[in-house]
């Protein structure tokens, strides 16, 4: 670490978001974790503890400590238009994690409090930070297999049968697919695509009457330049894509072959929805802020089984980077990643270069905004069952 960091980072929620950020960030040379805000007490007693750093058990305060100059925003979703707007009357940089908000005027509210108050604001981490799926970009831009026809994104795991809290099952308060990962897939098809999505047809569904919010969907995008996606979710237990992508799990972490249906079997131990969220709570709590070991061997973090066709040639992210069939045959492209496990570094990197260059990162607030969006229209086309034209997309200013 710098002897004065660049980020001095205060992290909102300390809970299961936190932990996955947490070795990207202590590892940057770049960043110092100065102070937390949470509401639980022992989250911020383990804080305290582990870094020497004041907890706070109010995000206001968090936010006019003087040493902060950076919040991390992982509170559950509906808090995140609130406390963005607080960070930035108190002039800190921000980095909200994904949904941005529930509401596309509530990513406008927040884009607005960042722009008046001049500090950066950056979504993320979401899928489209991913090193195979910036290098995927890269190749399309370059032009080298021609014009980018579709983008097809399929992911089936155990998402929705993890231990949840309350709302996280209630999509009028966020819960489900639609704004937790939804939006992962969304802002890496926008990516691989430019940004500029028409118009969106979707249908929905909540298969699962003990867990009444949307578990899966079926998508189809279109672009304004004529490129299309298809994009598929299910978070049953069921089927897991994982199988098509070298059984490696969506942190990167090497993955069992035989996993399928444990995330169910685990619920039935729960006597009821209290006993499921304290599980969460204390999950998060032995995951002991990122420090947990390293598995021996890693990759890239990926979303399921993700193909780019183009008018030269396919490709597809692989384990460890990019797998490109073109007309000459198969061939792999190795793609670096970080340091950290998972590699969540690409955050902190946008958010640097936004601080030391002064120009608006990538995944600001206009182009989360554009994500959420896609991702509401994704419900209402599923609820209307008709085609959704889109209005606030922006391209990718890459
Ligand atoms: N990018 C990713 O891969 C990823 C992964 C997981 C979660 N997330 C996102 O992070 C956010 C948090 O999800 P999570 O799974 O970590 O939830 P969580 O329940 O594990 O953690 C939330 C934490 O916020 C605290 N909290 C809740 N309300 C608060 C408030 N008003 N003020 C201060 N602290 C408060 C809770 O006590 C808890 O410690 C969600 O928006 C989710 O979509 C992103």
């Amino acid at each position: 670490m710098r002897d004065t960091p660049v980020i001095r980072l205060g992290l909102v929620g300390l809970g299961g978001a936190t932990n996955q950020i947490l070795p990207s960030l202590r590892s940057h040379p770049d960043v110092r974790i100065v102070a937390a805000a949470d509401l639980r007490s022992e989250a911020r007693e383990r804080f305290a503890s582990a870094f020497g750093a004041p907890a706070y058990a109010e995000v206001a305060a968090l936010c006019q400590d003087p040493l902060v100059n950076t919040v991390y925003i992982a509170t559950p979703h509906q808090w995140h238009k609130e406390h963005a707007v607080l960070a930035a009357a108190c002039g800190k940089h921000i980095i909200v994690e994904k949904p941005m908000a529930l509401t596309v005027e509530d990513c406008e509210a927040m884009t607005q409090a960042a722009a008046s108050h001049g500090v950066h604001l950056l979504v993320g981490h979401t899928h489209s930070f991913d090193p195979p799926v910036r290098r995927m970009r890269e190749i399309i831009r370059s032009g080298e297999l021609g014009p980018l026809a579709m983008v097809n994104t399929w992911s089936y795991s155990n998402f929705l049968m993890r231990p949840r809290r309350l709302e996280e099952l209630d999509t009028a308060q966020g819960g489900g697919i639609i704004f937790n990962q939804v939006p992962h897939q969304v802002d890496m098809v926008r990516l691989l695509g430019g940004g500029m999505v028409r118009s969106v047809r979707s249908m929905a569904w909540a298969l699962d009457p003990g867990r009444p919010t949307e578990g899966s969907h079926l998508t189809f995008l279109q672009f304004e330049d004529g490129a299309a996606a298809s994009l598929v979710f299910s978070g049953y237990d069921y089927f897991d894509s994982d199988e098509f992508h070298f059984w490696v799990g969506e942190s990167g972490e090497p993955k069992a072959a035989d996993d399928h249906g444990k995330a169910r079997a685990r619920l039935r131990r729960f006597a009821d929805a209290r006993e499921e969220s304290a599980f969460k709570a204390s999950a998060a709590a032995q995951a002991g802020f990122g420090s947990a070991s390293l598995p021996a061997n890693w990759h890239h973090l990926h979303c399921g089984v993700t193909i780019v066709s183009c008018a030269l040639g396919d490709m597809r992210p692989s384990a460890d980077g990019v797998l490109i069939y073109g007309q000459d045959g198969r061939r792999e492209l190795q793609v670096a990643r970080g340091s950290a496990f998972p590699d969540k570094g690409g955050v902190v990197d946008e958010m640097l270069q936004a601080i030391q260059t002064g120009v608006s990162p990538l995944h600001d607030g206009a182009w989360g905004k554009a994500t959420m969006e896609v991702s509401a229209a994704v419900l209402q086309s599923a609820r209307e069952r008709r085609e959704i034209v889109l209005q606030h997309q922006v391209p990718a200013r890459d």
